[in-house]
């Protein structure tokens, strides 16, 4: 009877309360926010949304003085020293740089400070006072110095993403009048492209030292300086801190645009303290034993932010890019590590691209291999599935102990076998990704809600929360507020859900838009308590438990998965001039990386080609099914668009002809003729499905 009680009876009743507990579980409680309209959320865990403070520290300048005091000798950034690289080409003629990586080398906590400290003395030194410097270059050791380095000055940084294209760079260097950039060598050759327009850059410091070979053709423009240099200026010749105010803008970043120019989102150093204190509340038990894979881009608010969480909580960060992420990666030469393998972290945020791509690899090599470890695989993957699902079977621990040892553990090397938190943000992970992730990675990957304008915090979803498609209740520091949005029918007393356009409150909501009133006082607003606002444009409900899910999108811009933006309206606009074209519905969806389109035929265009083509057909609607009349419509789109200097990702690469026109009664578009997203959207899913499927 004993050895069975405790076999059998005791994991049942276990599994049963846990079970039980988690399904009812209260993530997020509403709040009364004062009368205002609309239904409000905050955190269950956390009382009020101000308690995300720290005592002492009111700057990110203060806490990294504070954290470097605190952790001196830990080990805080490390660096890969380049071995060797080496051309190869690819068997398709392509060349590829490959490289051979180093193991970690590190800069402990103190001596970080030090070369902060001499890095802002040199700026000083260099003749950069109070003016905005720009931090233009990919993610690595020297980014962090500089933006700290920075800190200490009071100077702003202005963040431009690495890949942005020309007219957008000219535009964030001008507007903010920046003096001194900041950039690696690639970057530099794109500053030269557009120097002549530049006209308040005066220095630029880069942060590669090979640099003597530029110098001479640039020198007629600016003062050129290695970022060893300015460092060695500081040592030599050490000024004092001139530290800021918590209310002071710490970074103005320039968001990837929707439309037309990107805009610069202030933010000031208050408003990164509170998201990252509201972030560091849901990786449990963070400390110094942790490891953080730094790989996403810098001048992205969620790697930035992370990485200050890294700096209040002791951890350290080794720095990595997505092209020498893994083993397999395609710039590590072949038999040498990628940046997992050898760093091992245990902290990693990661974009669903990136998980797409390792569930995709790890498919791949289970079906190649075949046979009886493929059984295994597929019986474990429906096991632990089932376990997820709430089957208290599953969650017997010898089980799942046995699957890891003889599945999962092999799998979980491709990361390094130690990650223990993944946090996945910038766009929607597909369900199918988040399950994948959580069962053969044995890691929580939990999904956030965040934009630039609220420092990148508004909701996660909480570890030991395995339900997929949702994004969590709010952060400590967030309120999160359903309002109304009649147009789209989205309200806020609808039943069962709330729903409406998501509103983000709390100490993390930024400043506004550089130099752009009219758009800042459109989006954020300051209630009659003091609590900023931002209105987000997305639509949302709230669940029972009081998690957010994302269920639309005000305006018709869609986010592919890649982080493009795809204007619905404006591609439209583009491709109807093609002459077989009544109407174009554009559908782009944040799960793909591709549009498709439903078009409705001009009749006379494409009988006309028909006949010149000696096609024959029974009616016109029979004519619309033919290959060869869907591939001259998709030849003439594409036409139009590169004609209309359409991205390729906006132009449809699957469309679906409609010979019927559609009127008034048809409930599809409006009086004025213009389209019925929503309506068409619902009457074609099965066409819109099928146009995806391969
Ligand atoms: C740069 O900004 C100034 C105002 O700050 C503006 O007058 C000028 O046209 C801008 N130049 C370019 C090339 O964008
Ligand atoms: C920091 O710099 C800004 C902009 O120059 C200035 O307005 C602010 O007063 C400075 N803060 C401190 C504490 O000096
Ligand atoms: C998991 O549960 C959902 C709903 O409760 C169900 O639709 C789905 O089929 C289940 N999946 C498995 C693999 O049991």
């Amino acid at each position: 009877m004993g050895p069975y009680l405790v076999g059998v009876v005791v994991p049942i009743v276990l599994a049963l309360l846990l079970h039980s507990s988690k399904k009812g579980k209260k993530r997020g409680l509403p709040v009364d926010v004062g009368g205002q309209p609309g239904f409000a959320i905050r955190n269950s865990r956390f009382t009020s949304p101000s308690e995300s403070s720290q005592a002492g520290i009111s700057t990110l300048a203060e806490l990294f003085e504070q954290s470097c005091k605190k952790h001196h000798d830990k080990k805080f950034l490390g660096t890969r020293r380049l071995i060797s690289s080496e051309i190869e080409v690819s068997e398709d003629g392509r060349s590829l740089e490959k490289l051979h990586l180093g193991d970690y080398e590190w800069l402990s906590y103190c001596k970080a400070f030090e070369t902060v400290c001499n890095f802002a003395s040199g700026l000083v030194q260099l003749g950069h006072n109070k003016e905005r410097l720009a931090i233009f270059a990919d993610t690595q050791e020297k980014w962090m110095i500089a933006l700290q380095g920075c800190f200490r000055n009071n100077v702003t940084v202005v963040t431009i993403y690495a890949s942005l294209g020309e007219e957008a760079l000219r535009h964030s260097l001008n507007e903010t009048e920046v003096t001194t950039v900041v950039c690696g060598k690639r970057e530099l050759d794109k500053l030269l492209d557009v120097s002549g327009q530049l006209t308040t850059v005066k220095r630029v410091i880069c942060m590669d030292d090979e640099i003597s070979a530029h110098k001479s053709t640039i020198q007629s423009y600016w003062t050129i300086t290695s970022f060893s240099n300015v460092e060695r200026l500081g040592r030599d010749k050490p000024v004092t801190a001139n530290l800021p105010v918590s209310t002071d803008i710490a970074v103005i970043m320039y968001t990837s645009g929707s439309t037309g120019l990107p805009k610069g989102v202030m933010v000031t150093h208050g408003n990164i303290l509170s998201a990252v204190y509201g972030f560091m509340k849901i990786v449990p038990d963070i400390g110094s034993k942790d490891t953080h894979l730094a790989y996403l881009p810098l001048a992205h608010i969620l790697e930035l932010a992370a990485e200050n969480i890294v700096v209040a909580a002791g951890c350290s960060i080794g720095y990595g890019s997505p092209l020498t992420l893994t083993d397999t990666s395609n710039k590590i030469k072949s038999g040498t590590k990628g940046d997992v393998s050898a760093l091992r972290p245990t902290l990693m945020p990661a974009v669903p691209a990136i998980l797409d791509r390792i569930r995709d690899g790890v498919w791949k090599k289970v079906d190649a291999t075949g046979g009886l470890p493929k059984k295994l695989f597929d019986l474990a993957y429906a096991r632990r599935l089932a376990a997820i699902n709430g089957s208290w079977f599953g969650a017997w621990g010898l089980e799942s102990l046995f699957w890891n040892f003889l599945i999962f553990r092999k799998i979980r090397k491709i990361l390094g076998g130690r990650v223990r938190f993944m946090l996945s943000g910038g766009a929607p992970l597909s369900g199918n990704t988040q399950r994948f992730t959580n069962i053969c990675l044995g890691v929580p990957v939990v999904q956030g809600y965040g934009l630039t304008e609220t420092c990148a915090a508004a909701t996660f979803s909480e570890h030991d929360d395995t339900s997929i498609g949702r994004v969590g209740p709010p952060l400590s520091c967030a309120i999160i507020k359903l309002i109304d949005w009649p147009e789209g029918g989205y309200l806020a007393n609808d039943s069962p859900m709330p729903r409406g356009e998501i509103v983000v409150g709390g100490p993390h909501v930024s400043v506004g838009y550089f130099k752009n009133d009219e758009k800042t006082k459109e989006v954020y607003k300051v209630d009659d308590r003091g609590m900023r606002w931002f209105y987000t444009g997305d639509i949302g409900r709230f669940h029972d438990d009081g998690c957010l899910e994302i269920i639309d999108r005000k305006k018709d811009i869609v986010k592919l998965q890649h982080g493009e933006y795809v204007s619905l309206g404006k591609v439209e606009a583009a491709l109807v001039i093609s002459p077989y074209v009544e109407i174009i519905v554009l559908h782009a969806d944040p799960y793909r990386d591709h549009c498709v389109a439903l078009v409705v035929v001009c009749r006379p265009a494409l009988e006309d080609w028909a006949l010149s083509q000696g096609i024959k057909y029974v009616s016109f609607s029979d004519l619309c099914f033919k290959e060869d009349a869907v591939k001259e419509v998709l030849g003439s789109l594409r036409k139009a668009g590169k004609e209309a200097k359409l991205e390729k990702f906006e132009i449809p690469t699957k469309i679906k002809l409609l010979s019927e026109m559609w009127n008034l009664e048809s409930g599809l578009v409006t009086a004025a003729l213009k389209i019925k997203r929503d309506a068409i959207r619902k009457t074609f899913a099965a066409e819109l499905a099928q146009l995806y499927s391969p």
